[in-house]
């Protein structure tokens, strides 16, 4: 296949190209992202030299630009990771949130239209949902759950879905969409909770847990994602709503009392801070239509996946070093 990946260099689209790349010979990909302050060219080094990747600098809310990707590369499918991500930047800044999570969604879905109705798979999140109680462990979101979103993150990729399916009713786009749990993994950006954590414990300083730690979240290998996604992308019902998960539901703080273990640092490390406004309480996710039909089951358990994450980061220090101190960015801007 011949693949459109946005927001590839960011942390989960970089896994899915190297998955891709790693188990599909013949297949090529074109990268489009606009390297903001999530992405990271680096995370792309070994794949900028394989002749079946090509990496473009640029907006998916560039109408024209993107529109000349389409008409210019016969691709196969489309598949839109290129987001504004993280919760706590929503809260403080909306407006980037609804232009590159709504509206870039609009101008990718014209294109596959225009150019012979591409494939097209919209990676969402769990969070559209909105959460549940921390006291019903029964309840758990199915694809008909309502969608409830807390944030102005989760509220505008909950609109860029009902957009997605507002286009396979009324112009019969060939499209997917997938709401996945939380993921963690290689080279993901140190603002999300287990990277940043990892890192504070290895550097010694303080680790902030919001509120007294005892928010749910349901975790997923990125690999395990990246290989769900795939099979959606290839064998997927087209108009479907497919839920990924790993059904690994832990506390805030035991995922930060796991990381102080395995770094071997201090429980005196963690300090309770400000809670996050509106923070949703918990996740989790029923993934039985994706086990039923495109038999998919998370392989890579939490106890498993956390320890192989931590070693990543203490074996990978020059990848998050160059975040921490701004080199990235200047690598990123090497980049027309
Ligand atoms: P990320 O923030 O690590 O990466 C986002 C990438 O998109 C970056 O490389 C960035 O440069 C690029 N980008 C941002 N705006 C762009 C624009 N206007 N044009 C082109 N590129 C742009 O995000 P992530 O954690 O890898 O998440 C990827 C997708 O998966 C997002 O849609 C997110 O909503 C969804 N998701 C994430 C998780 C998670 O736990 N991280 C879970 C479920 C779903
Ligand atoms: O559920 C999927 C979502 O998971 C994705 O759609 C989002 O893109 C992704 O960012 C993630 O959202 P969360 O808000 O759950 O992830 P985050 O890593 O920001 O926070 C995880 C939990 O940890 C959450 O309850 C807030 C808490 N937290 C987070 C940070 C950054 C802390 O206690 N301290 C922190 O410093």
């Amino acid at each position: 296949m011949n693949l459109l990946v946005t927001g590839g260099a960011g942390f989960i689209g970089s896994n899915f190209i190297k998955y891709v790349l790693k188990n599909y010979k013949d297949d090529t990909i074109l990268c489009l992202d606009k390297l903001t302050y999530a992405g990271n060219i680096s995370t792309l080094k070994d794949e900028l030299n394989d002749e079946r990747f090509t990496f473009v600098r640029g907006d998916i809310c560039d109408r024209e630009l993107v529109d000349n990707l389409f008409k210019n590369n016969s691709f196969d499918a489309v598949i839109n990771f290129a987001a504004e991500s993280h919760v706590d930047k929503s809260i403080e800044n909306p407006e980037v949130f609804l232009r590159t999570n709504i509206i870039g969604v609009e101008v990718l879905m014209d294109a596959a239209i225009k150019y012979g109705n591409i494939r097209f798979h919209q990676i969402s999140t769990d969070e559209v949902y909105g959460d549940l109680p921390l006291d019903r462990k029964d309840l758990k979101f199915t694809e008909d759950s309502p969608i409830k979103p807390s944030s102005p993150y989760s509220s505008s990729k909950a609109s860029s879905d009902l957009l997605v399916m507002a286009y396979v009713r009324t112009y019969g786009l060939n499209a997917t969409i997938s709401r996945c749990s939380n993921n963690y993994g290689p080279y993901q950006f140190p603002e999300k909770l287990i990277p940043l954590m990892t890192i504070n414990a290895l550097n010694g300083i303080k680790l902030p847990v919001y509120g007294e730690g005892k928010n749910v979240r349901d975790w997923i290998h990125v690999e395990d994602h990246c290989r769900a996604v795939d099979l959606i992308v290839r064998e997927g019902t087209i108009g479907s709503i497919y839920n990924i998960g790993g059904n690994f539901e832990k506390s805030n703080i035991d995922v930060v009392n796991q990381i102080l273990e395995a770094t071997g640092k201090s429980q005196n490390l963690i300090t309770f801070v400000e809670d996050r406004k509106g923070h949703d309480l918990r996740y989790a996710i029923d993934a039985s239509k994706i086990e039923k039909e495109l038999g998919f089951k998370a392989r890579v358990s939490f106890d498993e996946g956390i320890k192989e994450t931590i070693k990543w980061y203490i074996s990978n220090r020059n990848w998050w070093e160059e975040i921490l101190n701004d080199k990235y960015i200047e690598k990123n801007n090497e980049i027309l």
